[in-house]
């Protein structure tokens, strides 16, 4: 039977190309999205993909969601936390909201999440878990301290969590996409935008689709051996 993957966010940009490419690989796909009904249903109507809606920063709405995932699709063998959000601006104009609301969406979310299908990963002895952090994760970006953290955070949690699961069969691995062409991205004011791209040696933004190749390649069944990992997607952005 096919295994069931869990996309947060999974309806639009970078998360809508991963529930798109894991279902074309054969996956039964379950795409969480937090507010967007619109958006979704047109999602779910072009992609035949179904669309579960839940807060992700919500401990509880998040194991009420796993629970409808599991009961209608099957037990969730993959996760991929990838749903996020900016609140950009500087700290000294920052309010505690902003600080909150991004910690609580982009890094909380990964132990909602991940606390609500472990337990079944390790019964099964088999899981995949996919994080998606980002390059300001990595180095840093003026304007983004409460991205940045909560980016940083997830690349610590990936790690304590990959050593968790390493003897049950469960990998635990980040993606860190750099500026990809998402409403995201071209939020950002042009002309910083326009200076960003400058430094990108690739000389793009990068597309959505060219971040779920390697959640692919991550959840496969045969990529049991790689567990810890972070694949920078950033073209050739930040490099270390
Ligand atoms: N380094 C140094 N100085 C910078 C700077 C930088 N990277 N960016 C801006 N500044 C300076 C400006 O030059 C300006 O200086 P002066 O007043 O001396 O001219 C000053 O900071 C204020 O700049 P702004 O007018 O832009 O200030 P603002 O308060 O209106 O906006 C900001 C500040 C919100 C940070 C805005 O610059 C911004 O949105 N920047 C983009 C932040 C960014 O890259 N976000 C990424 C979003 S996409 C994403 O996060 C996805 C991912 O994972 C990659």
């Amino acid at each position: 039977m096919a295994r069931v993957a869990l996309v947060t966010g999974g309806t639009r940009g970078i998360g809508e190309a991963i529930s798109v490419a894991l279902k074309n690989a054969g996956y039964t796909v379950a795409a969480n999205y937090g507010g967007n009904d619109e958006k979704a249903r047109e999602f779910s109507e072009r992609t035949g993909i179904a669309a579960y809606k839940f807060d992700v920063s919500d401990f509880e709405a998040v194991k009420e969601g796993c629970a409808r995932i599991a009961a209608e699709l099957g037990p969730i063998d993959v996760l991929v936390n990838n749903a996020g959000i900016t609140r950009d601006g500087v700290i000294h104009r920052m309010s505690h909201q902003q600080w909150k609301e991004v910690i609580d969406t982009n890094l909380t979310s990964c132990f909602n999440l991940s606390r609500n299908v472990i337990e079944g990963m390790r019964e099964r002895g088999f899981g995949r878990i996919v994080n998606i952090g980002s390059i300001n994760g990595q180095a840093g970006q003026y304007g983004q301290v409460n991205y940045a953290a909560a980016k940083s955070g997830i690349h610590g949690f990936t790690k304590a969590l990959a050593q968790e699961g390493a003897a049950k069969g469960i990998t635990v691995n980040a993606i860190a996409p750099g500026y990809i062409d998402t409403d995201m991205v071209r939020a950002v004011p042009a002309n910083v935008l326009e200076k960003i791209v400058a430094r990108v040696p690739v000389g793009r933004l990068g597309k959505a689709e060219e971040i779920a190749r390697g959640v692919l390649f991550l959840v496969a069944d045969d990529a049991g051996f790689i567990t810890g990992a972070t694949l920078s997607i950033n073209g050739g952005q930040h490099m270390y």
